[in-house]
């Protein structure tokens, strides 16, 4: 059945590791796998938030029609009778291949050591620009703040291997109400020690903030 003549209640059955799923037709490959207890690794999904898919760590092996394909489970949606491997050969290669990407990006980052080691990754074939970074600029830190929080005091600044997360114009923003719900969903534990870089220092704060 093509996508277009499905109903909007229609469910999806396909397998995942070989047992039978069912998701609905907005659930991604990802969030079936989840209903039904099956374990895909992921970085930068937050179920709070619209996925990015920066991190590519949730990749999983789509069979179709004598077609394979390595694919991001956070943001493809499933079509019937596709066949998923979550842990095949090809899968645990491109995994281990991302975590040799991931610990170069942030190298500093115990999470993803300890996530890399799960995989048996301890060292990385890529550049490493900086020795001390932490942050994976996944995006899930910004996307929370404007999207649940709805106060927008992070953003991203530069482009490629320049990129930084920042506050805008790189001042301390008086629009943070100190939430921590960036801190809470950082998954390298980048942002525990910035929070006060992004609020600045609260008993110095003169004109009206979000919160008042
Ligand atoms: S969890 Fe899917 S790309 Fe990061």
């Amino acid at each position: 059945m093509s996508a277009k003549k499905r109903k909007k209640d229609d469910l999806i059955d396909f397998t995942i590791d070989g047992q039978k799923v069912q998701a609905r037709q907005d659930w991604t490959i990802l969030e079936t796998a989840r209903q039904h207890g099956i374990y895909i690794p992921t970085l930068c999904f937050h179920p709070a938030v619209y996925p990015w898919g920066s991190c590519r760590l949730c990749v999983v092996e789509t069979r179709q029609g004598g077609r394979a394909n390595i694919l991001p489970s956070c943001l493809t949606k499933p079509l019937p009778g596709l066949e998923v491997l979550t842990d095949s050969e090809r899968v645990q290669n491109v995994r281990r291949w991302v975590l040799e990407m991931l610990l170069a990006e942030c190298p500093a980052s115990r999470e993803i050591k300890g996530l890399a080691a799960k995989y048996g990754v301890a060292s990385t074939r890529f550049a490493i620009t900086d020795p001390t970074e932490e942050c994976l600029k996944c995006g899930l830190c910004v996307a929370v703040c404007n999207e649940v929080v709805g106060v927008r005091a992070l953003t991203f600044a530069s482009r490629g291997v320049k990129k930084k997360l920042e506050t805008p114009y790189r001042v301390p923003n008086n629009m943070c109400i100190g939430c921590g719900c960036c801190v809470s969903v950082c998954p390298t534990g980048a942002l525990q020690k910035r929070l006060d870089t992004v609020r600045g220092d609260i008993s110095r704060r003169t004109g009206a903030s979000f919160a008042h």
